[in-house]
C-alpha cells in the first residue's frame, strides 16, 4: 500500500464530491479538505444557517473553493428524495460520503417522519435510501463511502430487533446498532457490486474519537458547543483528536487511488493518528447480517438499488 500525507492530497480537479452533514463536524473538514484538493464539493446540510456559516468558512480558507449546496433530512424520505432529485441534476457523482448522522438524542425512543427509529432511520435507512436514489447518478468508477464507528465495539446489534421494538430503549445502544446499519450496508454493497462486476465501490471510514474543540477553530462551525460542553471536551482533549483529523480516514478511504472496495479505514492508534486501514466487527462485517440489513432496509424504506449487471 501506497503512504499516504493527508495534508498533501492528490488533485481532485474535475471530481463531484457530496458530502452530507457537511455544515459542522467531521463533515465540514471533509468538504474543506476535498475542496482544497480541487473536487467540486455538493454540501448537504439541514440548516440555511449552517450551511452560510460552512461555506463562508470554507472560502475563507480555499478562496477558489467550487461549492454547492442541497438541504436534506435523513430524517425524512420525503427530504430525501427532494434532495436526490437536486442531487442528480448536479451529478454525475464521483464520490458519494455518507457523513452526517444523529450522535446524540433522547432517552426516550423517538421516531423519524416515517415512523422509523430515529437513530436506525437517520444514521443506517436515511443513507441506504439516498444511496439508492442516487446510484443512477453515480460516475461509472465512483465511490460511496459510510461512516462507521468504534461503538460497534462496545455493543453488539441485534438485527431481529434493530429498531428496539421490544424490551426498554438505550439510545448508547440505538446509535451503536446505527452504526452496525451502517457497517453491514457498506460491506454488504460492496459484495453486491462485486457480484454485479461494477467499477463502483463501496467503502467504510471512522473518525476515531474526534472533537470540534480539538480542532482548528472555524467561526460559525466548531464553536458552537455549549459552555458545558466545551468543558467536557477539554476533558476528553488528551485521549482525542480534532474533527480536522476526524475527518483523514474519510477522505482517504475517498480519493486514494490505492484504496479498495471493502476496505475500512480509521485512524492508526483507534483513536487518533494517521488514517490506515483497520478492521471492523467480525458481527456487522458477516454476509449474513448484511443480507439481513439489506432486506429490512428494503423494507423501511420501500425502495431497492438497481445494481446493472455489467
Ligand atoms: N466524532 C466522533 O468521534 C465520531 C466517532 C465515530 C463515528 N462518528 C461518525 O462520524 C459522522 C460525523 O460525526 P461528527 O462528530 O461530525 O458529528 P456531529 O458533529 O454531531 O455532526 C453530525 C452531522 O450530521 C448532521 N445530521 C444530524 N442529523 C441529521 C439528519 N437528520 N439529516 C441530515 N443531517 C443530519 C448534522 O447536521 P446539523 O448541523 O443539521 O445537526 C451534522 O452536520 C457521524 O456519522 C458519526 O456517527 C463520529
Amino acid at each position: 500500500m501506497s503512504r499516504w500525507d493527508p495534508d498533501n492530497l492528490p488533485s481532485q480537479a474535475g471530481k463531484t464530491v457530496v458530502v452530507t452533514g457537511a455544515g459542522r463536524g467531521v463533515g465540514y473538514f471533509v468538504s474543506e479538505q476535498l475542496a482544497a484538493s480541487g473536487a467540486r464539493v455538493i454540501m448537504t446540510t439541514r440548516d440555511a444557517r449552517q450551511r452560510d456559516a460552512a461555506a463562508a468558512a470554507i472560502c475563507a480558507e480555499v478562496p477558489a473553493a467550487d461549492l454547492e449546496f442541497v438541504t436534506l433530512d435523513l430524517a425524512s424520505l420525503a427530504s430525501i428524495r427532494d434532495a436526490a432529485n437536486q442531487l442528480r441534476a448536479l451529478g454525475p457523482i464521483d464520490v458519494l460520503i455518507n457523513n452526517a448522522g444523529k450522535t446524540s438524542g433522547s432517552s426516550r425512543r423517538e421516531l423519524t417522519a416515517d415512523g422509523l427509529e430515529v437513530m436506525v432511520g437517520t444514521n443506517a435507512y436515511g443513507p441506504f435510501a439516498l444511496t439508492a436514489l442516487l446510484f443512477p447518478a453515480l460516475s461509472q468508477r465512483a465511490r460511496v463511502v459510510s461512516l462507521g464507528s468504534m461503538a460497534t465495539r462496545l455493543t453488539k446489534a441485534d438485527i431481529a430487533d434493530l429498531q428496539q421494538e421490544s424490551g426498554s430503549y438505550s439510545v448508547s445502544k440505538a446509535y451503536a446498532y446505527s452504526k452496525h446499519g451502517m457497517h453491514a450496508f457498506a460491506f454488504e454493497l460492496d459484495r453486491r457490486l462485486r457480484a454485479a462486476g461494477s467499477g463502483v465501490q463501496s467503502l467504510l471510514a471512522h473518525p476515531g474519537f474526534a472533537l470540534d474543540g480539538s480542532a482548528p477553530r472555524r467561526a460559525g462551525v466548531t464553536d458552537r458547543n455549549s459552555a458545558g460542553r466545551r468543558l467536557l471536551e477539554r476533558a476528553l482533549r488528551p485521549m482525542a483528536h480534532g474533527k480536522n483529523r476526524g475527518a483523514w480516514p474519510v477522505v482517504r478511504a475517498a480519493i486514494d487511488p490505492d484504496a479498495a472496495g471493502g476496505e475500512f479505514y480509521g485512524p492508526s492508534r483507534s483513536v487518533t493518528g494517521p488514517p490506515v486501514l483497520v478492521s471492523a466487527v467480525p458481527q456487522s462485517a458477516a454476509a449474513s447480517f448484511g443480507a439481513e440489513f439489506w432486506r429490512l432496509a428494503e423494507d423501511s424504506t420501500a425502495l431497492k438499488f438497481d445494481i446493472p449487471a455489467s
